[in-house]
């Protein structure tokens, strides 16, 4: 499998990266970053970190550093200052590859035509400007898998309505969503149903004793205080690992097809997912949305990447 993968890498980032970039059946043909978790200058420096843990020496490579359309809103309450749990990790001084993540899946794509699966792991700004520069792409990639949204009608993890990927560049999401893409979603509802890594799954990890299980948890920090004073999870949750699973292995996953588009308006209901399960708009069907990923396959994986 070949992938190319955008993030705006922060803890959850770095541990489906890490999957990815582990797995001796893929190969991973570029990272792109784009501004979303922290801004783009520390995405950029979080992903580089990990490359280089993992040995991988495949472009890294800066995108967009805003959204179409707003102004950057970050998560740095959920991943800390750093992205990263802001557990002293030496996150500075290493350099991206030459070029710009938008144009970077253009020229891949169509260098590649028909075969590269496109991972998206954060806002979709990248994606969406490729889209709009470059719409013959549409028919060069024959999957494309993102951590978006929050399922048929799961909660939102930014507002009542949104989850942050989408929240941050909703326009984005317009673009992709309309593009004739074949989309698969993975939304916020599946990472808290089947990715929250309680204290047992927790220990289990931690047992491989590996650099890349220990960081694994370690990136963590932030994100473990705040699973426990606002999401209210027995442990923190892994969304971008969880679709990086279904990305691997989605003979696990449960989908249903759907129409879908999404708010663009202000909050409350900014980057909401509209999802048309029963069909009242008569939209033709443009996504499969995962229903469900069996938890303990997740962690298999995970086990199986870290170890
Ligand atoms: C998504 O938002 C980010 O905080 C995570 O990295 C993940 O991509 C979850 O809503
Ligand atoms: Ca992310």
């Amino acid at each position: 499998m070949r992938l190319l993968i955008d993030t705006d890498t922060a803890s959850d980032d770095a541990v489906a990266l890490m999957m990815a970039l582990r797995d001796p059946d893929v190969t991973v043909e570029a990272i792109t970053l784009v501004a979303g978790n922290v801004p783009l200058d520390r995405c950029v420096q979080n992903a580089l970190y990990v490359a280089e843990l993992c040995g991988y020496d495949g472009p890294v490579i800066a995108g967009a550093d805003a959204p179409l359309m707003r102004e950057l809103g970050t998560a740095t309450e959920v991943h800390g200052e750093d992205g990263m749990g802001d557990i002293g990790l030496p996150l500075t001084g290493r350099t991206p590859a030459a070029g710009w993540g938008p144009q970077a899946i253009v020229d891949l794509v169509r260098a590649n035509p028909g075969e590269l699966t496109l991972v998206t792991l954060g806002p979709l700004t990248n994606l969406a400007i490729a889209l709009l520069w470059a719409p013959d792409i549409v028919d060069l990639i024959p999957r494309v898998v993102c951590m978006a949204g929050t399922g048929l009608n799961g909660p939102g993890n930014v507002s009542p309505s949104a989850e942050f990927n989408v929240w941050v560049d909703p326009e984005a999401c317009r673009v992709v969503l309309r593009s004739g893409l074949p989309l698969e979603f993975v939304g916020w509802d599946i990472s808290i149903s089947s990715a929250v890594v309680t204290p047992e799954r927790a220990a289990s990890i931690r047992a491989l004793d590996t650099p890349f299980a220990h960081l694994a948890l370690d990136v963590q920090a932030v994100l473990e205080v705040y699973a426990d004073t606002e999401t209210e999870l027995d442990g923190p949750d892994l969304p971008d690992p969880i679709a990086m699973a279904h990305v691997l292995d989605p003979s696990a996953a449960t989908v249903k097809r759907v129409h879908v588009d999404v708010a663009i308006g202000p909050d409350p209901m900014r980057g909401a997912l509209i999802v048309d399960r029963y069909g009242f708009t008569g939209g033709t069907p443009n996504l499969d949305i995962v229903t469900d990923y069996p938890e303990d396959r997740f962690f298999e994986l995970l086990a199986e990447r870290l170890g």
